[in-house]
């Protein structure tokens, strides 16, 4: 019998970086994209054999294999010791993705997640979110150094949330869809790099940044309130205003600014990075019938690729 678990993408619409100094941040999953895992018995192999087969980056390994500090070994033991299993049964586990990595849509949260709820469900005892969002959160450690945990959140719940570092979560209600184009620079910037550097220029000029977080932060207040009560086009302003605070930030790229300018020139209601930045996407906010316009220029201007999601109202 084989077990199964996909989870979505995500996208930062407001106050990355800021995040990480406990101020709020709003993010969205994107299904457009997503990371399968499949865990399948091996009745054939001893107890205790894990074949990983990660083809989208060439890994075919046993556990044993991987080294300690590998995300998909450190995902796997730790399900595993969630569930008080010394010895794991034989089996082959296989991790296929859709989601860019190291582009800020929240690849490695994802695979994670989903091998959470692939392997838990093998064994017998399905993790609940809140176990799969916190084992995500210790994985990311290993990627990320200094994670805020909202990608792991937004991932695990598949919903849009509004996140401060450290507090429960908060489901955020949407009052009226909106529209966002996601445009990948198809420059791999590993998020870790991108928030020790913010560390550093922090550390040396606190006062400088930490005004700096405070705006942005303000801005994820607004644009909660906006979403909320379905006020879209207050959205564009605030993107726009958020990317200028992240470029100040110093996480912007010359490849970036040109997407940004670009979706804005063609239409778009407002426009910023989305996620550590230095590379990877950014995104636009744009009416739905304009948004294949906004993808050409994106394309036109040097997007590797564009995705278009949708986000919009939920209910349990
Ligand atoms: C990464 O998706 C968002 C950052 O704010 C880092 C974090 O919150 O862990 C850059």
């Amino acid at each position: 019998m084989t077990f199964i678990a996909s989870s979505p993408g995500k996208i930062i619409l407001f106050g990355e970086h800021a995040v990480v100094y406990g101020r709020p941040a709003v993010a969205v999953p994107v299904t457009q994209v997503s990371a399968k895992v499949s865990v399948t018995a091996m009745p054939e192999a001893a107890a205790g054999t894990v074949r990983i087969q990660a083809l989208d980056i060439d890994l075919q390994a046993t556990l044993a294999e991987l080294p300690a500090n590998h995300p998909l070994k450190a995902a796997i033991t730790r399900t595993a010791a969630a569930l008080k299993v010394r010895q794991l049964p034989a089996c082959t586990l296989r991790v296929k993705s859709t989601i860019p990595v190291a582009a800020g849509l929240g690849s490695g949260a994802a695979v994670t997640v989903a091998i959470a709820r692939a392997l838990s469900a093998f064994l017998g005892s399905p993790l609940d979110d809140t176990q799969v969002s916190a084992l995500a959160f210790e994985v990311e450690k290993i990627h990320h150094g200094t994670p805020s945990g909202i990608d792991n959140t937004v991932i695990t719940y598949a919903r849009p949330v509004y996140f401060i570092k450290s507090q429960p979560i908060q489901q955020l209600p949407v009052g009226r869809a909106f529209t966002i184009v996601i445009g990948d620079t198809g420059i791999a910037s590993p998020t870790v790099k991108a928030v020790g550097d913010v560390r550093t220029a922090w550390q040396s000029d606190q006062d400088h940044y930490q005004a700096l977080f405070e705006s942005i932060g303000a801005l994820a207040d607004s644009a909660r309130q906006a979403i909320e009560l379905g006020a879209v086009e207050l959205l564009g302003p605030l993107m726009d205003a958020n990317h200028g605070l992240l470029r100040k930030l110093g996480v912007s790229c010359p490849e970036l600014d040109a997407l940004v300018l670009a979706a804005r020139k063609a239409g778009a209601w407002g426009a910023k990075l989305s996620g550590g930045g230095r590379g990877g996407n950014m995104i636009a906010l744009v009416n739905k019938e304009q948004a294949q316009r906004v993808c050409t220029a994106l394309q036109t201007a040097g997007a590797r690729r564009t995705l278009v999601t949708e986000v919009k109202p939920w209910k349990d």
